[in-house]
């Protein structure tokens, strides 16, 4: 869920809204403002589906200088303009913003909301009434209660309050969600990211979990739960406003496909030094090396470059690697070796799950690295180090240029850590010049579309499920495939190791079920094929993505030759443009659909 408030500016409508719709990538259920001036009570305007949506429904007479607004991904209760925030008390005398999962509310029903009727099924409808409850019966102001509040309520949390008729205040406070304050010229902003508000300002005050923060036009007070004052500078967000802009593109994915060999050229460019050799801050590097073992932790499609960048690192660099989906890890900690190091990879940086197990990770006093597309994210603000992915913002909910750049600089870390060490692979591993290859390659695979949509049309047009199958690093990005295709066309899709499909799913190979092989090592590759002909024999419909020089044979793709070790970087390309063409062609809303959010805030 997304969160923005600004208190001073008689433009608040607009840019609460403007803010909203850049913060839709955190969740697009529903979303609601609620907008005031100094002599009315505010006004609470609400819609289901799309910023656009509500923007359709905020008519011309709604004004005021602050407000509060929110989009949402459902957690607790359905998408419904009930459940959609802000969320106000029984008696309208509190509006409230919410992102994150209350864990204690029934317990808050219980103990503190006997006779309140709660009109919703949200944990965060229970928060503005205990508020509410708390103020009534003892009597308290507004920063009073929702102090108290706080000192109830556990779970994760970012929340802004205001008071319907105090245009001049938002009370804030975070625990584990983000949540920024934009200092702005006689006026002040809160935002969930600061990409929201980049438009208003360039300067940002970060919230510490447990804080109080009161906004005012003119002046922020922070204050520490013994209610002491806090001093803390500001700093400037680095974000570039044009690089969010779609240009003349159809969708965003489109435009962050393409991106991929720019990026790859960037990456190469940002990790190398005068003389042209890769380097990578040393502070890393030296850490890494002296690990017994690294753990990487990750969600989703940086969950799936992890998997690649386990190859890269033992291969390279010689040390063991685990890789972990965060939401498992955080519940069912393997033995830790003794000398671990952490890698958390996340595009956002704000991923919960993934956050969850860095508090865990940092209790335990373990180091850790970040390596993220967003510089002062969460993630990367918490742990020890950062690596920048430097893909530009990715806007489009199914991750593409991220999970490129991922794997990119894990080779980049894998190649500069094995130098350190003295590998022999390391010195033999020439990656400045094979990025370029990549980045050569890719420019050719993404000039394919036409080829590529047409394959799609073929296969992909109708059908319920698909399999892609692989060995090796094709199993990997077989994974990622199937997450592309799910993500966005709604087919069911699974990526499995070629080898595994006849232990039980082939029995899933229907007449006419595509099936696509990866190939991109010839050795492993000849076993795949003896795969994909089981599964011709019994009717699927095969496509096979393969590098240039290998055996040919019905409908395929043709990737350009590039390092064994980087094949990733360029297989994923035609497997993001058929996911990309099997959403166009059912005319799905590519860029955002149904049901994800780009970046999930809630565990
Ligand atoms: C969400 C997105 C996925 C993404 C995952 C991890 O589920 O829909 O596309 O891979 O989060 O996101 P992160 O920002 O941590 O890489």
């Amino acid at each position: 869920c997304g969160i923005v408030g600004i208190v001073g500016n008689q433009n608040a409508k607009e840019i609460l809204l403007t803010g909203l719709e850049k913060l839709e990538y955190r969740g697009y259920d529903s979303a609601g403002i609620f907008v005031s001036e100094s002599e009315n009570e505010g006004q609470l305007i609400k819609a289901v589906g799309r910023i656009a949506n509500l923007r359709e429904k905020v008519s011309a007479d709604v004004n005021g200088t602050a407000g509060i607004g929110h989009t949402r991904w459902a957690t607790h209760g359905v998408p419904s303009e009930t459940n959609a925030h802000p969320h106000t008390s029984s008696n309208e005398r509190f509006v409230l913003v919410h992102n994150g999962v209350i864990e204690n509310y029934e317990e808050i029903k219980t103990d503190y909301l006997a006779g309140v009727n709660l009109i919703g099924e949200t944990d965060t409808e229970v928060a503005i009434q205990l508020i509410n409850v708390l103020a009534e019966k003892e009597n308290l102001s507004a920063k009073e209660a929702f102090k108290k509040a706080l000192t109830i309520i556990k779970g994760s949390y970012a929340f802004a309050m205001m008071e319907s008729n105090q245009p001049e205040v938002i009370y804030v406070a975070k625990n584990k969600s983000p949540l920024l304050i934009g200092l702005g010229d006689s006026f002040n902003v809160v935002c969930s990211d600061a990409m929201a508000m980049i438009t208003e300002t360039k300067e940002f005050v970060e919230i510490m979990d447990g804080e109080l923060v009161i906004v005012e036009a003119d002046k922020i007070t922070i204050e520490n739960q013994a209610g002491e004052t806090i001093n803390r500078d500001s700093y400037e967000a680095k974000i570039d406003v044009a690089d969010m802009d779609k240009g003349t593109y159809e969708h965003y994915m489109l435009k962050e496909v393409d991106e991929q060999p720019a990026v790859m050229r960037r990456l190469v460019q940002e990790y190398t030094n005068e003389k042209g050799e890769l380097v990578v801050d040393e502070a890393i590097t030296s850490r890494i090396q002296k690990a017994d073992r690294i753990y990487i932790v990750a969600c989703g499609t940086s969950w799936h470059a992890g998997l690649v960048g386990k190859q890269l690192i033992e291969k390279v660099a010689e040390i063991p690697v685990e890789v972990h989906v965060a939401s498992e890890f955080a519940y069912n900690m393997p033995l830790i070796s003794k000398n671990p190091f952490f890698i958390f990879i996340s595009q956002s940086g704000e991923t919960a799950d993934s956050r969850q197990v860095l508090v865990r990770v940092n209790e335990l006093g373990y180091e850790s690295m970040t390596m993220t597309n967003v510089p002062g994210s969460t993630l990367s603000r918490e742990a020890n180090h950062t690596m920048l992915l430097h893909a530009g913002p990715e806007i489009a909910v199914a991750s593409t240029k991220a999970y490129t750049a991922q794997i990119a600089t894990l080779a980049i870390l894998a190649k500069a850590t094995g130098m350190v060490k003295g590998t022999a692979v390391a010195k033999e591993f020439n990656l400045v010049k094979e990025l370029s290859l990549v980045a050569t390659g890719m420019e050719r695979l993404v000039g394919e579309k036409e080829h590529i949509s047409d394959l799609v049309k073929a296969n992909l047009e109708t059908t319920r499920n698909a399999f892609y199958i692989g060995r090796g690093m094709d199993y990997f990005v077989s994974m990622e495939a199937a997450l592309k295709l799910k993500e966005i066309s709604y087919i069911q899709a699974e990526g499995f190791a070629a080898g595994e499909l006849k232990h039980g799913t082939i029995a899933l190979i229907e007449e006419g079920t595509p099936v696509i092989g990866i190939i991109t090592d010839e050795v492993m590759g000849s076993h795949t094929r003896g795969n994909l002909k089981e599964v011709e024999s019994r009717g699927a419909a095969t496509v096979v993505v393969s590098m240039e020089g290998f055996e040919k044979e019905g409908d395929h793709i043709v990737l350009p030759h590039v390092h064994e070790l980087l094949t990733p970087l360029v297989s994923v390309v035609p497997i993001q443009l058929i996911a990309y063409y099997a959403s166009l062609h059912r005319g799905l809303d590519v860029d955002k659909p149904r049901n994800l959010a780009k970046s999930v805030t809630v565990e």
